[in-house]
Order: C-alpha cells, then structure tokens, then sequence
C-alpha cells in the first residue's frame, strides 16, 4: 500500500484549548488515517471532541503535539467541510451561498447557480433557493451547508453533525445526499454524529469519550488496526 493511498493521516494528535488550571484537552493523542472510500462515522457525547478532531483533520487547528498530514491530498480544496455552525454568509441567498465555491473557482454565475439549484434539490433545499440564511431555520441552514459541499468534487467529505438539526427522515435524506455523492466521487466521507440510526450506515464506528478514540466497529469485519483507526491507547 503507498502512502499516497492515506488521505488523511492523524499520529498522536492532540488538541488542547487553553493554557495552565483553565487548560481543556479536546483530543488525546487521536490515531487515524482516512483512505480513499471510507465511510466512517464518529460519535459521541456532546463535548467529547468530535467537532475538535474534524477540525484537526481539516487543518483548521494545528495539533497541539502529534501530526496531522495529508499524503494522498492535493491541497485544502480537496477537503469538503461542512461546518457544525452556522456558515452561511449572511449577505448571499441560499442558492449564491452554495454555489459560491464553484463561483469562486472560476466557475460561470449561470453554471454554478445550475448545479447549486440541483445540489439543494438533493437535500430537499430547492425551494430556498432564493431566501436570506436569515430567513431560514437551523435544519434547513444544515442542510444548505451540505448541499454546498455536494456542488464540490473533494477527496475528502468532513461533515460536522450534517443530520444534528434534522428530523429522521430529512436526516436520512441528507445522509443519502452524502452516501451518493461520496459513491460517485470516490471520496472518503467522515460523519460526526450523536445519532446511533446515523452511525450504523457508514461501514467503521469510532466513538469519541472525553476527547479520546475509545473503539472501533466495522461492517467489513476488518481487524486491521492500521486500517483507518489507529490505536488511540
Ligand atoms: N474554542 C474553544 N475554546 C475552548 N474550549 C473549547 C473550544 N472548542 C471546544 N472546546 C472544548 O473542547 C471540548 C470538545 O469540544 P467539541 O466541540 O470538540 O465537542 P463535540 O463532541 O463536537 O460536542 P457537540 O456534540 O456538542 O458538538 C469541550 O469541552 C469544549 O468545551
Ligand atoms: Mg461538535
């Protein structure tokens, strides 16, 4: 296997907020590598750390000791984010909200609009298109957020509680968004999730407990620990 098929590589990252009697460990020493075609959720409890680990393996944070590096990734567009919080630009309707990166990348206004429009239909969005994130609940803003991602073509889908707002059914649906542009891209997809019903259709489980990788479960009956999840202890 060569490096460059590890996407993602995470060795001992930690991450810590704060300093001295105020200081919050986030993530302990966390182990992980995202190959291409992963399906990987990660759960836990609220404050385990789980948007703090996404964060480490978008290199929006830098590990405060150990190594997060991307061997099989070009550059930081091949990651797709989407964000726990709100990440709408307050000024841009929803249909320019998700079509800014393909705009951004150069993109014709008519083109990117085209595929935003298609990409919010995916996610039951469509009928936003022309309203303010103002204007728009915290479900409906979720569910934007990842059709944005769903216009893009990343190596890599990190989606932060894509589902955490969302009623079953239009959680599903957004899962089925991720799982079908994931299929046809070949991109790995990471999910953090509270949802068990969620978990269970990505192929590996990792749960996240105070800010440590604590297990791992796998549809494929793979015990390789060098697989995707490293040994966290
Ligand atoms: N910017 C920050 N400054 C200080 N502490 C932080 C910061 N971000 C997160 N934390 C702390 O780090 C820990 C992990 O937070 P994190 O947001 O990663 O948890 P989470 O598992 O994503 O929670 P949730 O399910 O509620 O989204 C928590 O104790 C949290 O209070
Ligand atoms: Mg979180």
């Amino acid at each position: 296997m060569s490096p460059a098929d590890v996407l993602i590589d995470c060795q001992e990252a930690a991450l810590t907020f704060g300093r001295g009697p105020n200081a919050v460990v986030a993530v302990h020493g966390a182990g992980l590598r995202i190959r291409a075609g992963d399906r990987l959720a990660i759960v836990g409890p609220s404050g385990s750390g789980k948007s703090s680990l996404l964060h480490l393996l978008a290199g929006l944070e830098q590990p405060t000791s150990g190594t997060v590096t991307w061997p099989g990734l070009a550059g930081p567009w091949d990651i797709g984010l989407v964000f726990q919080g709100d990440s709408l630009i307050p000024a841009l309707d929803v249909a320019e909200n998700t079509a800014l990166p393909l705009v951004l990348t150069g993109t014709p206004d008519d083109r990117a609009r085209e595929a935003a429009l298609a990409a919010l239909a995916l996610v039951g969005a469509a009928d936003l298109a022309d309203r303010l994130p103002e204007e728009i609940s915290g479900g409906q803003a979720q569910r934007v957020a990842c059709a944005r991602v769903l216009t893009q073509t990343p190596r890599v889908i990190l989606a932060d509680e894509p589902t955490g707002r969302l009623d079953h059914a239009t959680g599903g649906r957004v899962l089925d968004a991720l799982l079908t542009a994931a299929a046809e891209t070949g991109a790995a997809l990471v999910v953090t999730t509270h949802d068990p019903a969620i978990a269970a259709r990505l192929t590996v489980r990792c749960t996240m407990r105070d800010g440590r990788l604590t297990s791992k479960d796998t549809d494929r009956g793979d015990t390789d620990p060098a697989h995707s999840l490293g040994d966290p202890s």
